[in-house]
């Protein structure tokens, strides 16, 4: 079973006619994305989308999904997006893709962020992998000893022997904290760095997870 497509198709079912909706980067949203597409080719949905990566406008074009942008509109009802990690407190770690600026933006501009996933992104604390966190490329050697300061390994995100650039045209520092005990904390003191544009933590942010499991779809709510 393609746990990945059964939480991502799922998601379909929270957009409704008229939405204006976030369109997340991976390879669990891309499903949803997929799904929306056909609804949208046989005209069964109207909606528009705004993507949050260069990767997911190409492949909503190709679907014939509607884009716009936040000039025609800087509110949103709903993003659907993947996580690279989600706790039982719905915090996020994202931007294994590299999307996670616009990711964040978007989700942002969203009255309700809806997250697809499998199974193996669920953890008991969020860290088990590297941090991703997007740095402007000039000084990032002085960002990056920064953030190493915070106790933590970074390693420049490469591609073939080349920095990865990101759709902004910033760099990615992948940074090894371990567990986060205090991802909120973290996070501010992060953002404060000179340099950072901004982190993988998504925190408070989703309001619900769709988790593809061997048995079964579990939806997690957020805790009001
Ligand atoms: C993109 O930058 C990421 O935040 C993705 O949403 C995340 O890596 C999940 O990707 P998959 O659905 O491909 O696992």
């Amino acid at each position: 079973m393609n746990l990945k497509k059964l939480a991502g198709e799922k998601a379909v079912e929270f957009i409704t006619d008229g939405m204006t909706i976030g369109l997340g980067t991976g390879s669990t949203v891309n499903w949803t994305i997929r799904k929306l597409g056909e609804l949208v080719k046989q005209r069964e949905i109207q909606i528009r989308a705004i993507p949050t990566s260069q990767q997911t406008s190409y492949l909503a074009n190709e679907l014939g999904i509607p884009l716009v942008t936040f000039a025609q509109s800087t509110e949103l009802d709903l993003t659907i997006d993947g996580a690279d990690e989600f706790n039982s407190s719905l915090d996020l770690i994202k931007g294994r893709g590299g999307a996670l600026v616009r990711e964040k933006l978007v989700a942002a501009a969203s009255n309700r962020l809806i997250i697809v996933a499998d199974e193996s992104k669920s953890v008991e604390k969020i860290g088990k992998f590297p941090l991703p966190i997007e740095v402007v490329p000039f000084a990032w050697e002085v960002t990056a000893k920064r953030i190493e300061g915070l106790n933590c390994v970074p390693t420049l995100r490469r591609v073939n022997g080349c920095p990865y650039v990101s759709d902004n045209g910033n760099y990615i520092l992948d940074c090894s904290f371990g567990y986060i005990e205090n991802p909120a904390k973290l996070e501010r003191t992060i953002k404060l760095l000179p340099g950072v544009v901004d982190t993988g933590l998504f925190i408070s942010m989703a309001d619900t997870v769709i988790i593809g499991t061997s048995n079964e779809l579990k939806v997690l709510s957020k805790k009001n």
